[in-house]
């Protein structure tokens, strides 16, 4: 066989339905304890263990020739990669949350205060609509926000909904659908396009 395809995979929320999904179409991964790297028991992927964030990184430069990632961390990252395919798990919303019984941004009027990890989309989103908006950058836990008067909204992903009602927040808004897909870098799907297209097909099989 030839070299195998490298593919980053996220550390984070996503690691483990990734490395089932992987894993059931025959393809087992195995990392040892705190390693980063593993080739899988066909020997067709070369895989590597990432923070989320830096996931486009290592694609856009070609060090991983694929990823596994949801769309807010590549429109986060400004890059553009070929998108492979979709896959089956993962699927959240980006919302615009506030305290229960708030206005939205646009009744409210006058520039809109939003604490986010999400800056270029909700930048985006605020104005498309010619919404004025003061964005805070924060790394995670932004439900806490609204609550302690860092900032009266913010924009955040939303799974199941349970830490927004956890914190007296309710979604205000949806700004996008938020899926997880294979991607690859434009030219590495090139150069590699039969492998990526028989491992496509086999990333989409049923079990
Ligand atoms: C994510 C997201 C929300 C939560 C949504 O946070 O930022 O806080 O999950 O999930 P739910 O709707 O099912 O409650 P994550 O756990 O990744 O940590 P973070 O706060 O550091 O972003």
């Amino acid at each position: 066989m030839s070299k195998p395809l490298t593919i980053a995979i996220p550390k984070g929320r996503l690691l483990d339905s990734v490395v089932e999904h992987i894993s059931a179409r025959g393809m087992d991964i195995s990392f040892g304890s705190r390693k980063l790297s593993a080739v899988d028991s066909t020997g067709r992927l070369e895989v590597y263990k990432v923070k989320n964030h830096d996931l486009p990184t290592y694609v856009h430069h070609g060090i991983a020739g694929l990823g596994i990632v949801g769309d807010d961390t590549v429109a986060e990252s400004g890059h553009s990669f070929t998108r492979v395919l979709t896959l089956p798990f993962g699927e959240t919303r980006l919302c615009i949350a506030a305290q229960e019984g708030s206005l939205t941004p646009e009744k409210r009027g006058g520039t809109v205060t939003v604490a986010t990890s999400y800056v270029r989309m909700t930048r985006d989103w605020f104005h498309r609509r010619g919404i004025p908006v003061k964005i805070i950058r924060l790394g995670g836990s932004v439900e806490l926000a609204p609550v302690l008067g860092l900032a009266p909204y913010i924009v955040d992903l939303v799974e199941t909904g349970s830490t927004l009602v956890a914190n007296g927040l309710e979604i205000i808004t949806d700004l996008a659908d938020i899926k997880v897909r294979l991607i690859a870098n434009p030219a590495y799907f090139k150069l590699h396009y039969r492998e990526i297209a028989e491992l496509a097909d086999i990333m989409t099989r049923e079990t």
